[in-house]
């Protein structure tokens, strides 16, 4: 029996974790959770079915080292701090973490079993203990169209994402509503009133977003009613940090190292809740026909759902609308483009919280306890 830590279960992806390990029985499987608190050391624990127990030390190493597995959702600063002193410690348990600050790490594994349970398994093999989800834009690109690169039929790919707020966080969640909220109430008995005019509604909207008094703490900038081109911070070579993850986490994923298919393209905030979603240019290795492609791509796990390039389907089923806190992960609009035969569009949207986040950890929690 293992005994697993929990560090940071109450944030945001940590909460999603939890929710998803109670939905699945996870936590009767591995027998001996233990919660650790970074504020609240000695005050009651939740009960996950055995009874409370009270919260441990999330900065006490001595009680760290109890640990078989600690699954980490406190963010990099957390794993930065930590991590490397467990390890100088002693400490060979296994490490599992959300954030991104040890993915690259020679070290470090990041999962996603769906798409490279193989590579996991040879990890494991190798002794290696660190095991670290993905970004989540990556992550939801590779559950979506895993298929293509199993079969080695992507040449390259350009993926233009659309992503949610929560990706930011909690408070930029809470902030996109708040700003929804001004605008509307900024013009709300003009919109009471059938005939007042839209370019008047409109006025008034776009003094609102750029008045002083919109609420735009947490992004800088309004999203509601807008769009932020920019994820994450700024590189020497003009791709923003959310850019530059798509070719080096990817490649990382599938193993591809020595040979890496090149991924670029531009990441921008939408104002959508909690779901990614990404267009994709893909140039093929070769001319392949659609209903192939179809084949593949919908075979290659089992939360992939194919959508026919149909306006109705595409309409109601591919949107963050639809998608959100589910597990799916639709793809559509998948067809060839005007630039030739190898070129193949795709669209796709996936819960940034579950696949992108919580349910690689969970399962890799899973892979552990078998
Ligand atoms: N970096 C992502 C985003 C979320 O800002 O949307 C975490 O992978």
């Amino acid at each position: 029996m293992k005994r697993v830590g929990f560090v940071g279960w109450r944030g945001m992806v940590g909460s999603v974790l939890m929710d998803r390990m109670r939905a699945e029985g996870d936590f009767a499987r591995i027998g001996d959770p233990v919660f650790f608190t970074t504020s609240q050391v000695g005050q009651p624990g939740p009960d996950v079915g055995s009874g409370s127990r009270p919260l441990e030390d999330a900065g006490s190493l001595d009680a760290l080292r109890e640990m078989d597995v600690i699954v980490t959702c406190q963010g990099g600063d957390y794993t930065k701090s930590m991590h490397p002193r467990l390890r100088a410690a002693g400490w060979d348990g296994y490490w599992i973490d959300a954030a991104s600050s040890l993915r690259m790490s020679p070290e470090a594994t990041i999962i996603l079993d769906p798409v490279n349970r193989d590579l996991i398994d040879s990890a494991l093999d190798a002794g290696r203990r660190d095991f670290v989800g993905g970004n989540c834009t990556v992550s939801l690109m590779l559950m979506a169209i895993g298929g293509l690169f199993r079969e080695g039929l992507v040449e390259w790919v350009s993926s233009m994402t659309y992503q949610a707020a929560s990706g930011a966080g909690a408070k930029n969640m809470r902030e996109l509503l708040s700003q929804m909220g001004v605008l509307r109430d900024s013009v709300h008995d003009l919109l009471q009133d059938p005939s007042s005019a839209i370019l008047e509604i409109d006025r008034k909207v776009t003094e609102t977003l750029r008045g002083a008094d919109f609420p735009v703490a947490s992004f800088g900038v309004p999203l509601a009613g807008s769009l932020i081109p920019w994820i994450d911070t700024q590189l020497d070579n003009g791709q923003s940090r959310e850019e530059w993850k798509g070719q080096a986490e990817t490649n990382k994923i599938l193993g591809l190292g020595d040979n890496p298919i090149p991924i670029d393209g531009l990441c921008v905030r939408v104002g959508s809740m909690r779901c990614h979603s990404q267009a994709l240019t893909i140039k093929l290795a070769r001319d392949v026909s659609i209903a192939e492609i179809e084949a593949v791509v919908s075979s290659a796990n089992d939360w992939v759902k194919l959508v026919p390039n149909d306006r109705e389907f595409s309409i109601r089923e591919l949107s963050p609308a639809a998608v959100t806190g589910t597990l799916g992960v639709p793809v559509g609009r998948l067809r060839k483009m005007n630039m030739g035969d190898r070129y193949l569009a795709a669209f796709t949207v996936g819960d940034q919280l579950l696949w992108g986040a919580a349910e690689p950890l969970r399962r890799m929690l899973a892979i552990l306890s078998d």
